[in-house]
């Protein structure tokens, strides 16, 4: 009997605990969802259903009046999801900036010790030397000089264009490894090219192409880097795992030289030791080719689907590669190629490689009242997450009309998105690689339809479904295409 009681008075504590931790934003004075144990408002994103950037779109247009959200991610952690423009630009631009800039992701830096260099990763003023390291890789002038990368990548896919039906991501990525290998360390992945059968497999392919692929694991792994440094530890993830950085460390130790990123960054920070090198050549692949890959995937994807974009293209490559003696990959006629960068662009706002940026609090600061016309503003404490929902503002029809209609138009003669288009993020913590993926985006684009059409694999195809497991955007099933010879070019 007595044992009873003690049950029943744990039961009744443990759901008045439930009930007020779930109640934190409306003691607060906040309009917000009740927040439930252990899956908060993210129930569809626990059980695989929807992936964090639908969870948050949902979250985002349930609630069109507000200028921001409190809610409750996994674990029931309460956060605030912003939707307010000048809110977004005052946290990833302005005044607020210094008081959110880390990002809301946990990495084991003792575990995980190649990846602790990445700047996306760091905090503070590690994050600021690591960061200031990088940046002279990606002015324009390095660019230039790491166009014959890309071109001789695009050489290759240029005579593996497929015959017959492709998974668009799996050749996308073939091509990107290429250039990054060349472009970072001078090697060739032998990840396109003559597949002769006395060739080894390439480890590029075989190692790097999985990494960030929906798996049996990519769920836990998201929860861990996402939400739960426990349960990265109970799991044992790293995000790179131990066979990658002993790969990665005898990759720089065996480097000779030559022009391309690794030797022109140990030339312009020669107090670097070893370590540091490859950490920052982790952090170069790591983020130089996915994203790119899924990008160049969807870009073809978008294109089979309208027909009329498509032409517009190849009117576009026609008319550059007329005034260029029919070559593409040089500086001039790739900048030449407008409309092919905004199909770019509108293809990135469409399938933003990251859904949401995460942000945390560092130093406490306030919003303004959640309502216009109200006037109690909000403290915002420190560890709190702010999150910037990037899909659901690209998807917003008060921000874009008609917002899932893939329109490059959109990006032609603009003035600066703000933060309407975070596809690269924005402000001081800006991707500070994005001239490169649109560099190599770019070129591969030119190359593969120059001389062909895209068109869906198959006519009854439904629309592509994103994968609800993996950090980055990813396809559950593949984006199945094929190319057609084009008659006139
Ligand atoms: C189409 C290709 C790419 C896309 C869509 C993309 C997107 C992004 C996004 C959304 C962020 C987060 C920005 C933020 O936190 O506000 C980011 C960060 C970053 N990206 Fe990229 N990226 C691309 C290509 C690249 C390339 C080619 C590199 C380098 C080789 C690169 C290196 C980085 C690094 C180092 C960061 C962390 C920056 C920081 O926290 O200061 N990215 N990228």
């Amino acid at each position: 009997m007595p044992l009873l009681l003690v049950l029943l008075i744990l039961l009744a504590a443990t759901l008045l605990l439930c009930k007020w931790r779930g109640n934190h934003w409306r003691r607060l004075g906040l309009e917000a969802p009740f927040g439930w144990p252990l899956v908060g408002n993210m129930l569809h994103f626990a059980l695989a259903r929807r992936s964090y950037g639908e969870v948050y779109q949902q979250i985002y247009t349930q609630h069109p009046n507000l200028k921001y959200v409190g809610f409750y991610r996994l674990f029931n952690e309460p956060a605030i999801l912003l939707r307010d423009q000048e809110l977004l630009r005052q946290i990833l631009v302005g005044s607020d900036f210094a008081s959110c800039a880390d990002n809301a992701v946990h990495v084991d830096h003792q575990r995980d010790v190649l990846a602790s260099h990445n700047p996306f990763l760091a905090n503070g003023d590690r994050w600021r030397r690591l960061r200031a390291d990088l940046l002279p890789l990606f002015t324009p002038s390095r660019m230039r000089q790491t166009l014959p990368h890309v071109a001789q990548a695009c050489q290759l896919l240029r005579q593996q264009v497929p015959h017959g039906r492709f998974e668009a991501k799996d050749l996308a990525t073939r091509y990107t490894l290429q250039v990054v290998a060349s472009a970072i360390f001078g090697l060739d992945a032998h990840c396109l090219g003559s597949h002769s059968r006395v060739a080894p497999p390439s480890r590029w392919l075989e190692w790097l192409a999985p990494l960030f692929q929906p798996s049996a694991w990519s769920l836990l792994e998201t929860m861990s880097l996402l939400h739960s440094p426990r349960l990265a530890r109970l799991i044992g993830h790293r995000y790179v795992p131990l066979s990658l950085q002993r790969w990665f460390r005898e990759l720089v130790a065996a480097r000779s030289g030559g022009d391309n990123l690794l030797q022109w960054l140990a030339e312009s920070k020669r107090g670097l030791e070893e370590e540091q090198l490859a950490g920052h050549a982790t952090t170069l692949l790591l983020e130089g080719y996915e994203t790119s890959a899924m990008l160049l995937a969807f870009v073809l994807y978008e294109l089979a689907l309208n027909e009329a974009a498509q032409q517009r293209l190849h009117s576009e490559l026609d008319a550059v590669a007329q005034r260029h003696a029919g070559q593409l990959l040089n500086q001039v006629a790739l900048a030449e190629l407008r409309y092919g960068e905004a199909a770019l662009l509108e293809a990135l706002r469409l399938h933003p490689a990251m859904q949401a940026l995460q942000k945390r609090c560092t130093k406490s600061f306030t919003l303004p009242a959640q309502k216009s016309g109200a006037n109690s503003e909000l403290h915002v404490a420190v560890g709190t997450v702010l999150v910037l929902p990037v899909q659901a503002i690209h998807l917003d029809p008060e921000l874009y009309p008609a917002p899932n209609e893939f329109r490059p138009d959109r990006f032609l003669n603009q003035p600066p998105m703000g933060c309407r288009f975070l596809g690269f993020g924005a402000g001081p913590r800006m991707c500070p690689g994005w001239r490169l993926g649109l560099l190599q985006t770019k070129a591969a684009l030119a190359t593969l339809l120059q001389e062909h059409r895209v068109l869906l694999a198959d006519e009854e195809q439904c629309r592509v479904q994103v994968s609800p497991l993996t950090f980055l955007t990813a396809s559950r099933r593949g984006i199945w295409l094929r190319f057609q010879r084009r008659t006139t070019s």
